[in-house]
Parts: structure tokens; C-alpha cells; sequence
């Protein structure tokens, strides 16, 4: 099968290890249809099983395999190694998040900045595959957020929980919303809190990376707007 000579470029890191990044240079021979995560696994396979990276799903659902991939934030499982058009392809983990070993990273701080009180229900997915009806051209997922946590990475704004809620707890707060209004006061007022939309600098790099199209920048806006009616 046809294939092409890549240089991987690794993010290598273990716990307690000081000092400038260090990278590890690996080539493989990728084929056409090869993701980012299948050279992940044959790198692993091949050339070195203590490689850290995440996966499960293999097919954009879970999240977990988010990592920058040439300094952007892709999911690993559905990145075509040749799509990326380059001789090199630099990995490195999600930025902005404790590091636990080469890609993999501690996504703690994710969920604790997630209001408390979300009901969180993928309320969509059951229809996903219907016909649409009354003049729509497709039904949007009303909560398609994966918790990849590529938002967080691509966002400049520094966060931990005090400092900013962050765009994917705010894309949750917006959504959390709209599902049911009776919550509205409540969650504006942490939307409106000191670490809550007024940190945003509307870089809107969470929307550009975002796998699953929530559009977290176009929530904090709602946000702002309804903030602003409210008030
Ligand atoms: S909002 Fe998008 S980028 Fe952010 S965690 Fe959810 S799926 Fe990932
Ligand atoms: S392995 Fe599940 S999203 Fe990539």
C-alpha cells in the first residue's frame, strides 16, 4: 500500500521532570487513510510501548484522545496524518492542563469548572438520524460537547476555576439555560460572577477548535446578551 515517511515529533514528559520541553523524534511510514492516533499506535507498538496518550472511542465521541497536533488542537482519532500536508507533525499535549505524562493530562480542572447543577443530558441524540420537520434543514445537537477540552487549551484567557470559568463551562451554563429557563437567574448570576463572561477576550479560538461544533464563543455571547437584558 502506498505510504509516506513522516518525522513525528513527541511531547515526552513524566511526572517531576523539570527544565525545557523535550521532544522525541520518531519516523513511520503512514498510509492514506491514517490517523493520528493510528500512528500513535504504531509508534507505541513499534517503537516504544511507555508512550502515554489517550484514546477510547476511536471515532470523534469521546473526547478523550484531544491533543495539539501542529500547535492545534485536533482529536487524534479522526486527524489524517496526510490531510495535514506536512512532512513533520509536531505532538504535544492539550495546553493549560496539569500534565500527567507525554500527552496525557489531568483533566480534573475541566470538570470542576463545570457549574455544579448541570442536568447535563445529551437531550438530541436520540433524533439525530430523523427526518426533519416544520421547514428545518437539520436538527442541531442541542448539548454536543464531548469534554475533549480542546476549547480550554486554544482559550488565552489563564484559568483555573477562579480565574475563569472557562468557554466549555460557559458553553454548559448558556446551554443548561436554554433547556430549562427556571434555572435562568441562578446561572446568570455565575455567568456574571468575577470568573465568568467579563474574563472572555473574544479570541474565539474555542469555537475554531472545537470538534463538535457547540460554538462555545457564539454561547458566551448569548451570555453577554442576556446578561445585559437582564440587567
Ligand atoms: S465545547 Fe467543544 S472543544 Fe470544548 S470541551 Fe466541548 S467538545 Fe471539546
Ligand atoms: S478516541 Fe474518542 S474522540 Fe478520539
Amino acid at each position: 500500500m502506498e505510504s509516506r515517511r513522516i518525522q513525528f515529533k513527541l511531547f515526552r514528559y513524566r511526572p517531576g521532570e523539570e527544565g525545557p520541553p523535550r521532544f522525541q523524534v520518531f519516523d513511520l511510514d503512514v498510509g492514506p487513510r491514517d490517523t493520528v492516533l493510528d500512528a500513535l499506535e504504531m509508534l507505541r507498538t513499534r517503537n516504544d510501548p511507555s508512550l502515554l496518550y489517550r484514546h477510547s472511542c476511536h471515532h470523534s465521541s469521546c473526547g478523550t484522545c484531544a491533543c495539539r497536533v501542529n500547535g492545534t488542537e485536533r482529536l487524534a482519532c479522526v486527524t489524517v496524518v496526510w490531510d495535514l500536508e506536512t512532512e513533520e507533525v509536531v505532538l504535544e499535549p492539550l495546553a493549560g492542563f496539569p500534565r500527567l505524562g507525554d500527552l496525557v493530562v489531568d483533566m480534573r480542572p475541566f470538570y470542576e469548572q463545570i457549574p455544579p447543577g448541570m442536568t447535563y443530558l445529551r437531550e438530541s441524540e436520540w433524533n439525530r438520524e430523523a427526518s426533519t420537520a416544520h421547514g428545518l434543514t437539520r436538527y442541531e445537537r442541542f448539548e454536543s460537547c464531548i469534554e475533549c477540552g480542546s476549547c480550554e487549551s486554544a482559550c488565552p484567557v489563564p484559568r483555573t476555576p477562579e480565574e475563569f470559568i472557562g468557554p466549555a463551562g460557559l458553553a454548559a451554563t448558556s446551554r443548561e439555560i436554554e433547556k430549562d429557563s427556571s434555572q435562568m437567574t441562578g446561572l446568570l448570576d455565575v455567568a456574571g460572577s468575577e470568573n465568568g463572561v467579563g474574563r472572555c477576550r473574544r479570541a474565539l479560538l474555542c469555537s475554531r477548535v472545537c470538534p463538535t461544533e457547540v460554538y462555545p464563543a457564539g454561547h458566551i455571547d448569548k451570555l453577554r446578551k442576556r446578561l445585559k437584558n437582564e440587567g
